[in-house]
């Protein structure tokens, strides 16, 4: 699917090659909420993603606008990393990335669609029919300390035997 906007055409792909992982992961770079993260663990959770979005400019392909997806495609989808390159923003693609999410078949009948967002970006997502208005609910976070993602043989493997632990935290879970 090719998209006409202000600045040239734009590809709609669902999957990333390896030299847009790495354009996403130099895009990352430039976000204070995704700066320093690792092209590897970048290429992992885009591989374990369930759905992806993404626009590149169709003569090069390089890549312009990109999210994710994580749902059990019934109660609950959270959208992440919504991004637009910087030469790219204010064109009109992350009005065409939030337009293809939030028209996805596979997401019509999805109980609830979230995101977590800064305050300055409500008014743009509440364009899609975001709200964050949600009443008592809580936003809650658990942080594990950093060496238990790297290095396993801490708490976690009282519980679960350490091959398991091993084969979540190098080659992901499938
Ligand atoms: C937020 C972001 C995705 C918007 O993408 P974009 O391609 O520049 O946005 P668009 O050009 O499609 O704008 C669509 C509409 O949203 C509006 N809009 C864009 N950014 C907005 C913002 N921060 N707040 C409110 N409205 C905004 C635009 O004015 C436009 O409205 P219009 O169609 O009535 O003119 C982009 O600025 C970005 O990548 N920011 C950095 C990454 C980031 O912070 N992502 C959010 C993570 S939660």
């Amino acid at each position: 699917m090719t998209t006409k906007l202000k600045a040239g055409n734009f590809q709609f792909v669902n999957r990333l090659t390896g030299a847009q992982i790495e354009q996403l992961w130099r895009m990352y770079q430039g976000e204070w909420w995704s700066r320093g993260r690792n092209i590897n663990d970048v290429r992992r959770a885009v591989e374990h993603s369930d759905l992806v979005f993404a626009y590149c400019v169709a003569e090069t392909g390089r890549l312009a606008a990109f999210t994710r997806v994580l749902t059990d495609f019934v109660y609950k989808a959270v959208l992440f990393d919504v991004i637009v390159d910087r030469p790219y923003r204010d064109l009109g693609l992350g009005r065409t990335l939030l337009e293809a999410v939030t028209s996805h078949p596979a997401l019509l009948f999805v109980e609830h669609i979230e995101l977590y967002c800064r305050p300055e970006l409500i008014p743009f997502y509440e364009q899609w029919g975001f709200t964050a208005h949600l009443g008592k609910l809580c936003f809650m976070r658990r942080t594990p300390e950093p060496l238990s993602r790297s290095a396993p043989g801490t708490s976690q493997t009282q519980i679960w035997p350490s091959a398991l632990t091993r084969s979540c935290t190098s080659d992901g879970v499938r």
